[in-house]
């Protein structure tokens, strides 16, 4: 087979057939085919698009690519989470223990940030001692004894995805739905999870910015997930707003620790409780049946936060050390008094990316304790000159642009300004 065939077909509106899309999945991974010449398919396939057989076939070939894990004979079920990424989206830190405490076995392979999003993995191992890459024998051995494991994922798991994605990041070809969910979908079913619920945003904090893609993309990764066999469900929650009171990374550990705790922001219990219950069903268990604990009971009664203990503890992390906090901090006040209408997440990210607490290029350091504390969500009031944000950094100099962003990220206005969205949209099953 010719890659310039391939890519030919593609860039003409054409349908790429199985055994083009294997050949040329396979053949990149083994660098036999150009970067050049996958960039310039990659881009077709962003023009074009894919039918839902080409998109199958695609995920299909990026898992034949590397190995899969096998998490069958748990004595419980399994059941995963993926977020597509938000500003202040700690939800897998409440929500792993509190799935494991109410029964089910939770393998939850997690990413690092980049660009404006925060990463599960920085904000874990900001606890000290914690140990995020396990051998799939160590994974076993955590998932068996605690019923949650968070860790990374291993260079054998889709390797097809990682080449591709490294490429598609600097070609300007991120952006495309059937790219987007064959790369998380080769991922979670090479994880060898049974079910798997999704959270898609949808917002300026996330990378679909309105509900027709993002229900598009749900869509189209349900079909593949049930195509292969995994339980799939997707919600689509917004990410307008930054989700919580803490941005960064120790700072988002804390607020993850309160709600563990029984207390914790209304929208972070909302949504840890709304995801709980879906992978719950997923999973097949029914709270109150057979000792099954309704999450919003495991938060309440300290069994989540018992759980979380032991899984911090069996990745090496001393759930109870002191966690690391920015040498500097810097007070934003509100200029006027009023509501809060407007809090954009994107800029919130962006500012917290500049106080440190993300990283420009895979290879960086993130700063643990660096972020921004929000004083006030999207419908309370505010006192001119009171706080708004607190910004961290280990660096004073980074507060002057980290400012300069939230200038623009907010409004205040009247109480009747302001029109409160539901923070679960949809569900697509
Ligand atoms: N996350 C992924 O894993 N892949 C994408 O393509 C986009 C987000």
């Amino acid at each position: 087979m010719d890659a310039v065939d391939v890519i030919r077909a593609k860039r003409d509106g054409g349908e790429l057939t199985p055994e083009q899309i294997d050949w040329v999945v396979g053949a990149y991974t083994r660098g036999e085919v150009a970067e050049e010449q996958m960039s310039a398919l990659a881009m077709a396939v962003l023009l074009r698009g894919m039918t839902a057989a080409e998109v199958g076939r695609w995920t299909e070939a990026m898992l034949a690519s590397g190995e899969r894990l096998d998490f069958t004979g748990l004595g419980r079920p399994t059941v995963d989470k993926h977020s597509t990424g938000g500003v202040g989206d700690k939800i897998t830190l409440p929500l792993t223990p509190t799935v494991a405490a109410c029964g089910a076995a939770v393998p939850q392979l997690s990413g690092r940030g980049l660009g404006h999003t925060g990463g599960t993995l920085d904000k874990m191992e900001s606890i000290p001692g914690w140990r995020a890459s396990l051998s799939t024998g160590e994974m076993r051995t955590v998932l068996t004894d605690t019923g949650g494991v968070i860790c990374a994922a291993g260079p054998g798991l889709a390797p097809a995805d990682r080449k591709l994605y490294a490429l598609r990041d600097v070609t300007g070809t991120v952006e495309s739905i059937p790219m987007i969910a064959a790369s998380i979908m080769s991922k979670k079913i090479a994880e060898g999870t049974g079910a798997l619920v999704l959270d898609v945003k949808v917002g300026s904090g996330a990378f679909m910015k309105d509900l027709d893609s993002a229900r598009e993309l749900a869509r189209t990764m349900v079909g593949i997930g049930t195509g292969h066999g995994v339980r799939t469900v997707a919600l689509l929650t917004d990410m307008a707003a930054p989700l919580g009171r803490t941005v960064g990374n120790a700072l988002e550990v804390a607020e993850a620790v309160e709600v563990l705790s029984g207390g914790g922001p209304a929208d972070v219990v909302e949504l840890t409780v709304a995801l709980a219950r879906e992978m719950l069903a997923a999973a097949g268990l029914t709270p109150g049946r057979g000792g099954v604990k309704d999450p919003a009971e495991a938060l309440a009664d300290g069994s989540a936060l018992a759980s979380w203990r032991v899984l911090v503890r069996a990745q090496g992390g001393d759930p109870d050390a002191p966690l690391p906090e920015a040498a500097e901090t810097r007070t934003v006040s509100a200029p006027v008094s009023g509501t809060l209408t407007r809090l954009d997440a994107y800029r919130v990210g962006l500012a917290a990316w500049r106080l440190g607490a993300g990283r420009a290029r895979k290879e960086d350091a993130v700063s643990f304790g660096a972020g921004v504390v929000l004083h006030a969500k999207p419908g309370e009031p505010v006192g001119a000159g009171e706080p708004l944000f607190t910004l961290h950094a280990d660096e004073a100099a980074r507060f002057d642009r980290a400012e300069a962003v939230l200038e623009g990220a907010f409004d205040i206005g009247r109480e009747t300004d302001f029109a409160a969205v539901p923070l679960v949209i949809d569900r697509v099953a």
